[in-house]
């Protein structure tokens, strides 16, 4: 199984060595502008490889990521302290005007994975730049609120003694300020976090609830203000969607993909619970929000919508 890597920056270079510790994939090739922080990534990488499983994995260029089953696409800038994604938004939809076409040249079979934020724009750009090269844009997937989602459990988990694993909820919308947190359809061993916490004495009060929503939604200021970047939750994540798309393993995560004509929804790439596959979204799996809830998704949407009006596609 083939996995092509185009940004070998912290984040596809992370993704990568996620791969290469948990063995998925059995061929790696990463490719970026810079061919020596691309080679040095890989050999660096390579030596990690005897420590994990069996795999090739070698810097390349775009002919390279020929017969990839995947490719995770991680190219472009990241965000500055304080800054948002959407900020990131012209720089790196100019990138994927010339990265996608080329990618999908050499890999016309590849399911696309966009990392690049603000990654709901940019998979959108992504499907539609694919899409005019014959690709369905059902395999064009964005992480998404994948990571958000994450945080939620993590955060849950903490508050109620409970390993994140066995919490769960959803975020959904946009993977940035507008994001929505599904309190209402999240559980805890079938029960809502306000029966569990019932029983468990734990109480879930409007500043517990706060602070979490902070802790989430904020999350990425706080570390790319200490530390520059994020990436060790983002690269984990990547090798999630990368070994569900190699597996085919019928997964449903918080990805992000081309939505067109759900109820109250404009035509929009946005997260929501997805079934996914071998070749990428099977459904959009749309949740029974609650009234707050599904007009914040609806805010979120107008966002994102706002977002892809102004590139002028
Ligand atoms: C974050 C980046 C991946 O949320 O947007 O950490």
């Amino acid at each position: 199984m083939k996995v092509g890597i185009v940004g070998s920056g912290f984040v596809g270079s992370t993704a990568a060595y996620a791969l290469v510790m948990q063995g998925i994939g059995r061929e790696i090739v990463m490719v970026d502008l810079d061919d020596a922080r691309a080679a040095a990534e890989a050999d660096d990488l390579f030596h990690a490889v005897p420590f994990s499983h069996p795999l090739t994995l070698r810097a390349g260029n775009y002919s390279d990521l020929a017969d990839s089953h995947v490719v995770i696409v991680a190219a472009g800038i990241n965000q500055r302290p304080g800054e948002s994604r959407l900020k990131l938004l012209q720089r790196n939809a100019q990138v994927f005007r010339d990265v996608i076409p080329k990618i999908v040249e050499h890999a016309p079979h590849a399911v696309l994975i966009i990392a690049t934020n603000p990654v709901d724009i940019m998979t959108h750009l992504a499907g539609e730049f694919a899409l005019a090269c014959g690709v369905p844009t059902n395999r064009v997937v964005g992480s998404g609120t994948m990571l958000d989602t994450a945080r939620f459990r993590t955060l849950l988990g903490m508050h109620f003694g409970v390993d994140s694993h066995h919490v769960h909820g959803y975020v959904v919308g946009e993977h940035g300020d507008s994001e929505v947190l599904s309190w209402s359809l999240a559980t805890i061993a079938c029960l809502s976090l306000e029966e569990y916490g019932e029983q468990r004495g734990v109480e879930l009060n409007d500043a517990s609830r706060a602070e979490i929503d902070d802790q989430v939604r904020r999350a990425a200021y706080r570390i790319i203000k200490g530390k520059g970047a994020t990436y060790y939750g983002i690269g984990s994540a990547l090798a999630q969607l990368v070994d569900v798309v190699l597996h085919d393993q019928r997964s449903i995560l918080t990805v992000c993909s081309r939505i067109e004509g759900m109820d109250g929804l404009p035509d929009v790439t946005i997260s929501m619970p997805h079934l996914l596959g071998g070749e990428g979204v099977i459904a959009p799996v749309p949740l029974d929000l609650s009234e707050d809830e599904s007009s914040a998704l609806k805010r979120s949407a107008g966002i994102i919508r706002d977002a892809i009006d102004s590139i002028g596609l």
